[in-house]
């Protein structure tokens, strides 16, 4: 057991030798600071319950025993098979520790003094607070009605910049909601010079929307635009830290000086399992649009409102501040989302097993109608 003072200590211990962005500030956001129920249900962290597939445990464990070794010389083979399995090529793709390095790599590369990151607000909060982290501006766009990027504005922002990098998160975290093809399309034929696009596509797996278009057509065309994606999603793998960015091999050799080492050859052997079956992610991705339909009949049968999702989560109007809603859902055993300003109204809450969402339906309505 980690006392509150020796927790404490050891967040200094990471402020002070590891960033802003290490595991011990993301465990810091997911503290729960009082005495967690037995059958706590976990629906806070987008994370999948269903884990990696069983080929991939397999592929693991085999391994495992050979894991004294480095295994450098089995990484050309994982480029090759991994950037094959979206019509890519090893040269335009960079794997990393999740998408997490993925995306500090593009944020590195792609901001400077003069080069704002441009994005929109709410969105996944690591590439802002890397790039304010670094002493860099953050340019802030408010959504439009339907909780979807403005593209009009992040492009009038970074020309008015005079460059910089647009961070665009499709599906977006937390809203859950696709930034339309078209306006994809309007923005990357009007990015203004000095400037590139950041797709961070990590719930791209979950949308079932026709509007949703994966920006690496526009890394195939050769465009200035970058894309990250994560095996910690719809493949059930966030423990074991696996993502990769994809752009033209220009823009991956500037991001490749940023990152810092190579994934385990475990983790290495669990994706190359994951991605040889490709019944894996159209199964999954159905079984979760039916625990996301039920779930939103529900909450229509019972007059709650939402954000109409398409990916592993949903945001709900619960009329007040989450943080105290949030705090009073973990203690009768179901831990939600972080707060997102600035929809503080809004509760994220994740898509976890048909038991969590039942869990939920019980213990909403006691917290909604308190
Ligand atoms: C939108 C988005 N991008 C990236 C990540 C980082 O995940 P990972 O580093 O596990 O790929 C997350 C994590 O929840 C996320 O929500």
């Amino acid at each position: 057991m980690l006392t509150r003072r020796a927790f404490a200590g050891r967040l200094g211990m990471a402020a002070a030798f590891s960033g802003p962005l290490s595991e011990f500030a993301y465990a810091q956001r997911a503290a729960l600071n009082f005495k967690l129920p037995k059958d706590m249900v976990w629906i806070n962290a987008n994370e999948n319950p269903a884990g990696p597939p069983p080929q991939s445990i397999r592929a693991m464990t085999e391994v495992l025993p050979e894991s004294g070794r480095y295994h450098y010389q089995e990484f050309g083979d994982f480029y090759q098979k991994l950037a094959a399995s979206e019509d890519l090529t090893p040269e335009q793709i960079l794997v990393g520790c999740g998408s997490t390095e993925s995306l500090h790599a593009a944020v590195e590369a792609f901001t400077s003094a003069t080069r704002p990151l441009i994005t929109i607000t709410p969105t996944y909060e690591a590439p802002p607070e890397v790039t304010r982290a670094s002493g860099k501006q953050v340019i802030l766009t408010p959504l439009t009605s339907n909780y979807t990027a403005d593209v009009r504005k992040l492009v009038a922002e970074a020309d008015k910049a005079g460059g910089g990098l647009i961070y665009l998160c499709n599906p977006n975290n937390p809203t859950s909601t696709v930034t339309p093809k078209a306006d994809i399309a309007w923005m990357i034929s009007n990015l203004p010079r000095n400037t590139i696009a950041l797709f961070d596509e990590a719930y791209i797996h979950f949308a079932e929307t026709p509007e949703m278009e994966s920006a690496l057509t526009y890394v195939r065309q050769g465009k200035d635009v970058v894309v990250t994606r994560t095996f910690s999603k719809i493949y059930g793998m966030a423990g074991l830290r696996a993502g990769y960015a994809a752009a033209k091999p220009e823009l991956i050799s500037k991001m490749a000086p940023f990152r810092n080492n190579v994934i385990s050859i475990v983790t290495a052997r669990a994706v190359l399992a994951a991605i040889a079956d490709k019944d894996l992610v159209p199964t999954r991705k159905a079984a979760y649009a039916r625990t996301r339909r039920e779930l939103c009949s529900w909450l229509k049968q019972n007059g709650y409102s939402y954000i109409d999702p398409q990916a592993n989560f949903i945001m709900i109007d619960v009329g007040r501040d989450t943080r105290q809603f949030g705090r009073e859902m973990a203690e009768k055993g179901v831990a939600v989302g972080r707060p997102f300003p600035p929809l503080d109204h809004m509760l994220r809450v994740t898509i976890g097993t048909d038991q969590d969402m039942a869990k939920f339906r019980e213990v909403f309505p006691r917290v909604y109608h308190a």
